[in-house]
C-alpha cells in the first residue's frame, strides 16, 4: 500500500473503527517482555509508516494473563494493506504448498512433530495457505504458530523486502535431499557471480541472477515453473505436442507409478487430486505459458536462442531419466505381477506407488524410491540449475548405479524364487 501522503496508517484504521490506537501500549510493555522482538520490529518498514502490533496481532490481549486473546496472524491479515502481493501469491505453487504435501498418501504416519508440528514436512510446507477450518484443526492439535505464509521469505518482525531478494531467503526449503536447488545454485557460475559480487570482487553493475531474478521476474509473487518439481507433463493424457512415442510411453509407466493412470492407462481418482495441487502440467497451454515467461528472462542477459538451447537441454535431460525409470519401474511391477514381491495392501494396483515414497518396505523397492525422488530430480534439476557435478555424478550417475542395482535384485529375488520350487 502506497500511501499519497505519510499518514500513519494507525491513524486511518483507528478513525474507521472511531477508537483510539493502542499501539503504545504493546510497545511499552513489551519492551519489557520480548525486547528482541520490539527492537526487529522498530526497524521495520512497519514502524516506519505507524503499522504497530495490534495491526497484525489485535487489540484484545493486554496482559500476561489473557495472552489467548492474541489474533491469529495468516497472510490474509498481510491482504489488508498488500492486497496485490497477496493476490499474486495466491495463485503461486507456494500457496499449494500446504495442500500438496496432505495430498500424500504417507504423510499421517509421521510423528506429529513433522507434519502439524511444522519440523520436517510442514517446516517448509507451511508456506502454503491454509484455510480458517484447518488452522483451527492446527490450533486443536497444539500445533500454535506457523501460520503467516508470508513470513517465509520475509521473516518477522523486520518483515524486510531487501532480505526476501537475496537468494539466502529460498535456501531453508530448496535445499537437500530432492530439491538441492541452494546447493546447486550457489555453485554454478550464476551464484559464483553473485557471491563475488557481493565480496567486491565484480562491480555492482555485473550481472548475476539470483533465484528471484529467474523464478519472481518483476517482483511478481506468483512463482510457477514448466515442468514443476514431479516433472512430468501431458496434453489432455496425450503426449505433449511434438514429444516421441519412445519418452510418452516412458511418462505412462512414470503416470501409472504416481497412480494417476490405472494398470490399463485408464485415469484413477488421484488425477484429480494432483490435478487440483498442481502437481503435474495437464496442458501444452499450461507448461508454454510458464516456458516462455522462463526464456524472456534469460533473454535479458543472453540470447533467446541460446536461452531455447540451454532449456532444451534440461527437457532433454528428462527423457533420458524418464528411460532408466521406466526401466526400473517395470523390472519391480513385473515382480509384484508374478508373485515375486509382496505387493504392500496399500497399494492400489501391481505397481509400485512412487507417492508413498518413504514407507518403501523392502531394498529394491527402497532403492527405485531414491532413484525417483533423489537421483531423477538431480539430475535435471543439475541441468536447469547450470551446476554439471548435480547433474552428472549426483544425478545421472547414481540413477544409472539405481538400475544396475535393481536389475540385480530382481534377478536375485526370481533365481531364488526357482531355487525354491
Ligand atoms: C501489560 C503487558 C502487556 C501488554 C500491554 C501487551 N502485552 Fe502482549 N504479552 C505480554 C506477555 C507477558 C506475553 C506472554 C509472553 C511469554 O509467553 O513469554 C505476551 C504475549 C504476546 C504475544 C504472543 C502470544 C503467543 O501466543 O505467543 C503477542 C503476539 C502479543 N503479546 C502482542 C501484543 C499486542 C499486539 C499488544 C497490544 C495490543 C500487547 N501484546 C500488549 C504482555 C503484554
Ligand atoms: C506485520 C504484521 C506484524 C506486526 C506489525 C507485528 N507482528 Fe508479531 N507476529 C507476526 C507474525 C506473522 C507472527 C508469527 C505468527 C505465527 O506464526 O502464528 C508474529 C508472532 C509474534 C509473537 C510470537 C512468536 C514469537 O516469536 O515469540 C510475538 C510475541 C509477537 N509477534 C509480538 C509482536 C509485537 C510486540 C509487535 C509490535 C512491536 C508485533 N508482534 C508486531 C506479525 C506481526
Ligand atoms: C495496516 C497495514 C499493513 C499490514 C496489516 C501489513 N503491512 Fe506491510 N507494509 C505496510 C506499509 C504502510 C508499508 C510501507 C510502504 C510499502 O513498502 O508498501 C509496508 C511495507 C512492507 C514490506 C516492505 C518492507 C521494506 O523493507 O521495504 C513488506 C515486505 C511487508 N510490508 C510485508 C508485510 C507482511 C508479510 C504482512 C503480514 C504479516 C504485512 N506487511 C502487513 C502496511 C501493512
Ligand atoms: C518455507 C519454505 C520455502 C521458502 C522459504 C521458499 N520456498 Fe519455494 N517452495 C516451497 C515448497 C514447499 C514448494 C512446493 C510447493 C507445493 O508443494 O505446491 C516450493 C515450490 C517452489 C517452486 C516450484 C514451482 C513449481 O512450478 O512447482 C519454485 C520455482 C520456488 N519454490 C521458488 C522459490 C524461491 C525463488 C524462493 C525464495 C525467494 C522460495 N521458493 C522460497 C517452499 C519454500
Ligand atoms: C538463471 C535462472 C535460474 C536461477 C538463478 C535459478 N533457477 Fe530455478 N529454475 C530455472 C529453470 C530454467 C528451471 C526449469 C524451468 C522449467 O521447468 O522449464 C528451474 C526450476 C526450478 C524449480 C522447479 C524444479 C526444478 O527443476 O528444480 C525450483 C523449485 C527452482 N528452480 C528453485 C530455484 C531456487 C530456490 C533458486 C536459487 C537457489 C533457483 N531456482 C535459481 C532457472 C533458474
Ligand atoms: C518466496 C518468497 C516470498 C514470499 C513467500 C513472499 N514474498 Fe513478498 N517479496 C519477495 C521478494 C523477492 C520481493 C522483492 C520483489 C522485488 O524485487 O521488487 C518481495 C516484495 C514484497 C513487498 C515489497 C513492496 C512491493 O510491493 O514490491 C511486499 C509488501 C511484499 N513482498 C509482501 C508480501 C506478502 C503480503 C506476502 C504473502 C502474501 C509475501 N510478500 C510473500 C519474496 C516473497
Ligand atoms: C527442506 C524442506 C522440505 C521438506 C522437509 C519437505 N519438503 Fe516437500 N517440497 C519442498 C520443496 C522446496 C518442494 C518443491 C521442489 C521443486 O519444485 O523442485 C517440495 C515439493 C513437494 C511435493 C510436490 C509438490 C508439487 O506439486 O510439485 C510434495 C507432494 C511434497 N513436497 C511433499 C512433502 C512431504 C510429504 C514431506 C515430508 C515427508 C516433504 N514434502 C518434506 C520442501 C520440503
Ligand atoms: C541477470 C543476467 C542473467 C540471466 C537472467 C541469466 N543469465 Fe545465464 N549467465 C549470466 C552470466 C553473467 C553468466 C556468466 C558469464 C558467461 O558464462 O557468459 C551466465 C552464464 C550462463 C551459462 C554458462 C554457465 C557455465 O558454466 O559456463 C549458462 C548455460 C546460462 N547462463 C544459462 C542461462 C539460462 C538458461 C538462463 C535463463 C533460465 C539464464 N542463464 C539467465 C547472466 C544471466
Amino acid at each position: 500500500m502506497r500511501l499519497p501522503i505519510r499518514v500513519p496508517v494507525t491513524l486511518v484504521i483507528a478513525s474507521f473503527l472511531g477508537s483510539a490506537p493502542r499501539a503504545q501500549d504493546c510497545v511499552e510493555c513489551h519492551t519489557e517482555v520480548t525486547p528482541g522482538i520490539v527492537r526487529d520490529w522498530e526497524v521495520s518498514a512497519h514502524a516506519a509508516e505507524d503499522v504497530g502490533c495490534e495491526m497484525c496481532h489485535g487489540e484484545d490481549h493486554q496482559s500476561a494473563d489473557d495472552t489467548e486473546l492474541v489474533t491469529t496472524v495468516t497472510a490474509r491479515s498481510c491482504k489488508l494493506c498488500h492486497r496485490e502481493r497477496y493476490n499474486e501469491f495466491e495463485t503461486s505453487k507456494h500457496a499449494l504448498a500446504w495442500d500438496a504435501m496432505k495430498a500424500m498418501p504417507t504423510t499421517h504416519w509421521k510423528p506429529m512433530e513433522l507434519i502439524d508440528g511444522m519440523k520436517g514436512c510442514g517446516g517448509c510446507h507451511k508456506i502454503g495457505l491454509k484455510s480458517n477450518e484447518e488452522i483451527a484443526r492446527l490450533k486443536e492439535a497444539g500445533s500454535g504458530y506457523g501460520f503467516a505464509s508470508c513470513d517465509s521469505c520475509h521473516t518477522r518482525h523486520t518483515f524486510s523486502v531487501a532480505e526476501a531478494r537475496e537468494p539466502e531467503a529460498c535456501a531453508t526449503c530448496h535445499m537437500g535431499f530432492d530439491h538441492p536447488q541452494w546447493e546447486m545454485y550457489s555453485t554454478s557460475k550464476h551464484g559464483v557471480r553473485h557471491t563475488l559480487k557481493r565480496a567486491g570482487v565484480l562491480p555492482e553493475s555485473a550481472l548475476a541472477p539470483t533465484c528471484q531474478t529467474c523464478h519472481m521476474p518483476g517482483g511478481n509473487h506468483d512463482v510457477h515453473t514448466a515442468w514443476g518439481f514431479l516433472a512430468v507433463r501431458t496434453d489432455g493424457l496425450a503426449p505433449y505436442p511434438g514429444e516421441d512415442e519412445t519418452w510418452w510411453a516412458d511418462r505412462v509407466t512414470i503416470l501409472q507409478a504416481l497412480g494417476v493412470l490405472d494398470p490399463d492407462g485408464r485415469p484413477t481418482a488421484r488425477l484429480k487430486v494432483v490435478a487440483e495441487a498442481q502437481v503435474a502440467r495437464l496442458t501444452a497451454e499450461e507448461f508454454d505459458v510458464q516456458r516462455e515467461r522462463m526464456v524472456a528472462v534469460c533473454s535479458e542477459c543472453h540470447s533467446s536462442k541460446f536461452a531455447l538451447g540451454e532449456l532444451a537441454k534440461g527437457d532433454g535431460m528428462i527423457r533420458e531419466a524418464d528411460r532408466l525409470l521406466a526401466e526400473a519401474i517395470r523390472i519391480v511391477s513385473g515382480l509384484y505381477a508374478d508373485g515375486l514381491l509382496e505387493k504392500p495392501a496399500s497399494y492400489a494396483y501391481a505397481f509400485p506407488d512412487l507417492l508413498a515414497f518413504h514407507d518403501s518396505p523392502t531394498p529394491i523397492e527402497n532403492r527405485l524410491f531414491l532413484m525417483h525422488l533423489k537421483h531423477r530430480m538431480r539430475a535435471f534439476q543439475g541441468v536447469f540449475h547450470n551446476n554439471p557435478d548435480y547433474a552428472l555424478w549426483y544425478g545421472w550417475n547414481e540413477m544409472q548405479l539405481d538400475l544396475t542395482e535393481i536389475r540385480a535384485m530382481a534377478k536375485e529375488l526370481r533365481r531364488d524364487k526357482a531355487e525354491t520350487r
